[in-house]
Formats: structure tokens, C-alpha cells, sequence
């Protein structure tokens, strides 16, 4: 997949959509791993920040919070087995991308595992870690982010269009994706940016 760089003012719009993420790590000892991360949103529009909550047990956690940095996918609908599966293993336990036979490409920026077929990716840097019990609220700059021309028109997310279809977790097994776009035409938005 071809993936074009998106605008710094733009890459809000990747996340305004709250899409399940697929978060790549790497160990200091280079291990990889990965899992899904279901609870995340925007923080800031510029510096484009990404917010999410982790439980603190998690792997992926851990070298977070010691590397400092991190690969950010938007995995399309099409992967939500990949995204269960991910999600439901430890990286303390297995190597994921091993076991899981998860195709990628090492980016460069980060060092972490970019898995194949996402919609696109996002290049973090941690800003900042809350933690709340055995919750962390992590806040990261997004340095660069890409994503798939045909799911990203440099504008908005395609979520109407099967290559935008990201993924939504309802619980448990339960997935769904967005289908239908409405378009507002009035003109009390000039206000307004988001
Ligand atoms: C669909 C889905 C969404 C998830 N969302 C979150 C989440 O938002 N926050 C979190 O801490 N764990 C979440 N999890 C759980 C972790 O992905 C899971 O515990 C994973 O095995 C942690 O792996 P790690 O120890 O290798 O980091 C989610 C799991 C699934 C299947």
C-alpha cells in the first residue's frame, strides 16, 4: 500500500472518528509487540496530539514509558481478527508478530513494526503520562502521520468509502465500522475548524 504524508493541520482528522488504533512497540532489547488500544481521541490540533487510557500491566505500556515512543495504526475492518487476537495475548508471553503472523515493515523514525493493509499510521513521541490507579492517560505528539490516499483525501477521513471503513469496538466480540456520510450545507460553521 501507498502511503502519502498528511498535512501537520490536518492529521486531527485521522482521529476525529475515535478509531481503534493497533499500538507498535519496541523493548530496549528490541523486542517488538503490538495490541489494540481501543479508547483514544485527539488532545490538541497543533501540535497534533493523540490521547489514549492503557492499563499499566500491559507490555505495550511498559515500553512505552521507557522508549518513549511508539507506531500508531489505524487497522481497516478487514483486520478485525488481527485486531482480537492482538488484543488478546500478552507481549510479556509471546512475540505477536511472530505468532500472529503479522506481515510489517520496520519504520524508521521509530524503530517499531508497521503492520500491512492498515488505513494508516501515526509517529508518536510521548508528551506526557497521567496515571490514575492502574490506568495511564498517555499524550503524545504525532511528528508524522500517512495514510492510504484512497481512505484520506488530505482533507478527512473516507469513512464512507470501503478504504476508510476503520474499526469501533462495542465489547466483547462486537466490532462495527461507520457507513453512511451526512454533509451540512448551512452557513453557521465559519467559526469553527474541527
Ligand atoms: C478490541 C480491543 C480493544 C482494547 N482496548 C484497550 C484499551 O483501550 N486500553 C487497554 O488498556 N487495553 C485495551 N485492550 C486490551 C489489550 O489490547 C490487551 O490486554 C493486550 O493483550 C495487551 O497486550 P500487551 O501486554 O502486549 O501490551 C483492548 C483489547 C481488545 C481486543
Amino acid at each position: 500500500m501507498k502511503y502519502k504524508i498528511i498535512k501537520k493541520n490536518k492529521i486531527y482528522r485521522l482521529l476525529n472518528t475515535n478509531p481503534l488504533l493497533l499500538i507498535s512497540t519496541v523493548s530496549k532489547d528490541k523486542k517488538h509487540n503490538i495490541a489494540p488500544i481501543a479508547w483514544v481521541c485527539p488532545q490538541e490540533l497543533k501540535p497534533a496530539r493523540l490521547l489514549f487510557c492503557i492499563d499499566t500491566g500491559h507490555k505495550t505500556f511498559e515500553n512505552i514509558r521507557k522508549t518513549k515512543k511508539f507506531v500508531a495504526s489505524i487497522p481497516h475492518i478487514s483486520q478485525v481478527n488481527l485486531v482480537k487476537k492482538a488484543g488478546s495475548i500478552s507481549g510479556k508471553l509471546i512475540d505477536k508478530f511472530f505468532y500472529l503472523k503479522i506481515k510489517s515493515q520496520i519504520n524508521k523514525k521509530t524503530g517499531c513494526k508497521i503492520p500491512e493493509g492498515v488505513i494508516g499510521y501515526m509517529e508518536c513521541v510521548i508528551k506526557k503520562i497521567f496515571i490514575l490507579d492502574g490506568t495511564a492517560i498517555v499524550i503524545s505528539d504525532i511528528t508524522n502521520a500517512y495514510a492510504d490516499k484512497k481512505a484520506f483525501d488530505g482533507e478527512r477521513l473516507l469513512a464512507e468509502k470501503q478504504k476508510g471503513k476503520a474499526i469501533h469496538h462495542l465489547g466483547k466480540n462486537n466490532f462495527i465500522t461507520y457507513s453512511n456520510k451526512i454533509f451540512l450545507s448551512f452557513l453557521f460553521n465559519n467559526f469553527l475548524f474541527l
